[in-house]
């Protein structure tokens, strides 16, 4: 069977992990970016995802990566896993879709077409409209980065959109393993498929605004929003999962998905409350979190500080929608002197960019020299491990900002400690 998959990010690069590592003999991987295949041919991974890397170069012999039109004709399927950012008003820019579905035109008389990529409900109607003798399968990922192969290949649900049987068996058929393994298989109507994805990732979205609403009101009344959502989440109705307090969703994800399915109501006349209020939330979040290193510090010019974490979340790096990228923007503003440090090399690079002024360390120890005070943006577990006498050493304040709750109020002795829904503590060490 000749599978193709289109789309070479870390949804493409996952699917054709998966493909090779259960019992596919070859597939034959494809982007239009030509630098990126010559650098996958070398076994150089553009992303963080260790697990999906390791698979990659075990199993190289059975991936043909290329950009050559010719090596995908005739394939039993395609898989589209190209990116589907929003435009300006918010709708999904389906234009890197429309140009890989153009592709498969002309290589191909008619096959399967499987969408991995995020689209617009509707997506899949159209594509059928405009393409004869092919037919068009919704299977939306739900993949998160840094762990793309572990959630694929240990998924909690299959989701299939068709309308022949025989698209569902095809599925049925290359994900043997989740069907011996008992992953639940859903099978529906494209539309059905698509909504799907967007209200899964909405609902994911929603549930960390509501904790972190919940953590300002928290705050106000003196309660501890860690405590508080622990036993929340304790009642299996309502789960532990994204339900940390802190600095609010970034990524290439929740606020896309949030802005594009917002869109597709209005076009139907509805206005979607619950998704609404938490993209507002979302927004004001960082605006909260920096309010609050104001009241402390009611003079920022001149002020060191030392942001730790410039990737959108632990674990990665991508800097789509960081929350790094808010607070320098709040902080240069202010005239505050910014260093600051992420253990990835390319959010190091990336961040440089955005912000080519700010100091950017590849240790955080020299990111902490002469600090007034840290900030905590991501969840990055060498966070969560600060050595106290290394800060003493190090910073030039006693004051830690922590936007992602990291430790325990009373943890540090020595440092003024301002998290998310929990009362600040003084030092008790002076
Ligand atoms: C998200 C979903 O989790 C995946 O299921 C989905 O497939 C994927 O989007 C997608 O649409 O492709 P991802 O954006 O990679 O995955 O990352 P998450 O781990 O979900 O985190 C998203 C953001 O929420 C991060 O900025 C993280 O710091 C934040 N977060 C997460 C919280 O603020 N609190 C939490 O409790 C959990």
């Amino acid at each position: 069977m000749k599978l193709v998959i289109i789309g070479l990010g870390y949804v493409g690069l996952a699917n054709v992990a998966y493909l090779v590592s259960h019992g596919q003999k070859c597939v034959v991987a494809f982007d239009c970016d030509e630098a990126k295949i010559s650098s996958l041919k070398a076994n150089h991974f553009p992303f963080k995802e260790p697990a999906l890397n390791d698979v990659l170069r075990k199993e190289c012999k059975k991936v043909v990566y290329t950009s050559d039109a010719k090596d995908i004709t005739d394939a039993d399927a395609y898989f589209l896993a190209v990116g589907t950012p929003n435009k300006e008003d918010g709708t999904a820019d389906l234009s890197f879709l429309n140009n890989a579905v153009d592709t498969i035109e002309k290589v191909s008389k008619g096959s399967r077409i499987v969408i991995r990529s995020t689209v617009p409900v509707g997506t899949a109607k159209k594509l059928k409209d405009r393409l004869s003798g092919f037919s068009i399968i919704s299977m939306p990922e739900f993949l998160a980065e840094g762990r793309s192969y572990e959630d694929e290949s240990s998924p909690y649900r299959i989701v299939v959109g068709a309308e022949a049987s025989a698209d569902f068996e095809f599925v049925r058929n290359l994900r043997k393993n989740d069907v011996n393994n008992g992953v639940p298989f859903y099978y529906m109507s494209n539309e059905s498929a698509e909504l799907t994805k967007y209200a899964s990732n909405i609902f994911l979205s929603m549930k960390i605004s509501y904790v972190n609403e919940m953590a300002r009101l928290a705050e106000a009344l003196g309660a501890d929003i860690t405590d508080v959502a622990l036993a929340m989440g304790a009642d299996p109705r309502i789960g532990h999962a994204m339900l940390k307090a802190g600095l609010g969703y970034g990524g290439s994800c929740f606020p896309k998905d949030g802005m594009a399915l917002l869109e597709t109501a209005s076009k139907e006349n509805l206005s979607l409350l619950l998704p609404q209020a938490a993209a507002a939330i979302n927004v004001s979040q960082p605006l909260y979190f920096f309010k609050k290193i104001e009241k402390r510090f009611p003079t920022l010019s001149g002020v060191k500080i030392a942001l730790l974490g410039l990737a959108y979340k632990a674990g990665t790096s991508d800097l789509r929608n960081a929350l790094s990228l808010v607070l320098a923007k709040l902080f240069l503003a202010k005239g505050a002197a910014l260093s600051a440090y992420d253990p990835s090399e390319g959010a190091r690079k990336a961040f440089a960019q955005a912000y080519p002024s700010i100091q950017l360390f590849a240790n955080k120890d020299d990111a902490l020299k002469g600090a007034d005070a840290l900030v905590i943006v991501t969840e990055e577990g060498e966070f969560a491990q600060l050595d106290e006498t290394t800060l003493l050493k190090e910073m030039n304040g006693r004051v830690i900002f922590d936007g992602r709750n990291l430790y325990l109020p009373r943890h540090f002795h020595y440092f003024e400690y301002i998290s998310i829904g929990r009362a600040p503590t003084k030092p008790d060490i002076e």
